[in-house]
């Protein structure tokens, strides 16, 4: 799978290495994922935010009352976060030595296809947690690879965003293409992203010490795990 470029990007403005537009980051807004974190984080947990894009899920948790360290490997990403410490690095080489309360992953970045750097991003998970503290995560649900015929599709006053194409590189493999359209401009960004379903997921986390301990709000997309 190294092999196979795992992501890219087309479109106006500037394009991150995972294919993501900065531009279109910036047109969006939380859509209550910021509650959910607050909810299982607590009052008051630190954050190490990974892979925080312009900061529509920090600014959120900052108004919460969270201290956050929000880390990507874009500048022009990074240079749309305000109240919060930025860190430029890719998660897999972050070493702060600090720990947090909470260390953030959105975004199905769990999903990378490639062993060793979903490894590596999860290892950055572990050396960042404190012992009593616990990682969340996001994944697509199971049942989203089964699924993917059925299409995507979620528009609104001035947007449209879709699933464009995709195909099946194995059982648990999947090449797809996103299309963005927001007024007048347009972007696609075509990802490799493996399943992770309960016991793979298990097992990757073992492979770093840490384990899972529950969902957040019953929801099979969003992961609570902890120091083994
Ligand atoms: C899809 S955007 C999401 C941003 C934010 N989490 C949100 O939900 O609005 C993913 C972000 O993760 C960053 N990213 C992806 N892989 C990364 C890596 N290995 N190291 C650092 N940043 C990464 C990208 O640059 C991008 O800003």
């Amino acid at each position: 799978m190294a092999a196979r470029r795992l992501f890219h990007g087309t479109g106006p403005g500037v394009i991150t290495p995972d294919g993501c537009s900065v531009e279109l980051y910036q047109t969006l807004v939380p859509n209550g994922e910021p509650q959910r974190i607050h909810a299982a984080a607590g009052e008051g947990a630190s954050i190490l935010e990974l892979g925080s894009g312009t900061g529509r899920i920090t600014h959120a948790l900052l108004a919460l009352g969270h201290e956050v360290v929000a880390v990507d490997e874009s500048p022009e990403m990074l240079a749309h976060i305000r109240g919060a410490e930025t860190v430029c690095s890719p998660i897999q080489a972050l070493d702060l030595d600090r720990e947090f309360d909470v260390v953030l992953m959105m975004s199905y970045l769990v999903e990378l296809a490639d062993d060793d750097r979903r490894r590596a991003l999860l290892a950055a998970c572990r050396r960042h947690v404190a012992d009593d503290g616990c990682v969340i995560l996001q994944r697509q649900p199971p049942g989203w690879y089964d699924n993917l015929e059925r299409g995507y599709e979620r528009s609104g006053e001035g947007f449209r965003f879709r699933m464009k194409g995709f195909h099946r590189l194995g059982p648990d493999v999947v090449e797809a293409t996103m299309e963005y359209v927001v007024g007048e401009r347009e972007w696609t960004q075509t990802f490799v992203s493996r399943r992770m379903d309960d016991d793979f997921l298990e097992s990757c986390l073992a492979e770093v010490g840490l384990t899972v301990s529950g969902l957040l709000d019953d929801d099979p997309g969003w992961i609570r795990a902890v120091p083994r």
